[in-house]
């Protein structure tokens, strides 16, 4: 079982979390690997607010897999990968340039968002778009890679030969 945690970013998803139609992609999705959402907020795209989620997901239930949904492109308001990226202490540039690759494929419209994807203590936090398309093709790229990744955060694997 992978516990996973879900925040969508959004000033107006917010305001009606109920209309928030890619929280609720990620969750189905991310059955398909045994993950269960332990923690789903909709915030607005406050970057201190972000960052005090994701520690509190990472530091506090101890989530393995977090996932973030918008705010990554860019306009003045979007600043999810920045808040991101001050909590993370290492990157892991390979998921989200993926998705990216393979997102262009489908629209040239995906190298305008800025995603990150890293790690902070024994939790993988993913930056994805906001759309629900673009949450579902997203994850169609990377998600069969994610459970090796948390075995190894945890200390369940060393090494990745197969
Ligand atoms: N990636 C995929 N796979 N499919 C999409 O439809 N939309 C793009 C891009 N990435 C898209 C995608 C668009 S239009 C934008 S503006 C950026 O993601 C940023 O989106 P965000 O600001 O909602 O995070």
């Amino acid at each position: 079982m992978i516990k996973v945690g879900i925040l969508t970013l959004s000033d107006s998803r917010s305001a009606e979390p109920k209309k928030d139609k890619s929280g609720p992609a990620i969750e189905e999705i991310v059955k398909e690997i045994d993950g269960i959402v332990e923690y789903y907020k909709v915030i607005p795209d406050e970057k201190e607010l972000i960052k005090k989620e994701l520690i509190h997901m990472c530091d506090d239930l101890k989530i393995n897999l977090i996932f973030t949904t918008g705010g990554t492109g860019l306009s003045k308001r979007d600043v999810t990968p920045d808040a991101t990226l001050e909590v993370i202490e290492k990157e892991v540039p390979g998921i989200t340039e993926t998705i990216r690759n393979e997102s262009f494929k489908i629209t040239n419209r995906a190298i305008l968002s800025r995603a990150v994807s890293g790690i902070r203590k024994e939790s993988l936090i993913i930056n994805l778009p906001g759309s629900p398309k673009a949450v579902k093709e997203s994850l169609s790229f990377v998600l069969t890679a994610l459970p090796h990744a948390i075995e190894v955060l945890k200390g369940d694997a060393h090494e990745c030969a197969r």
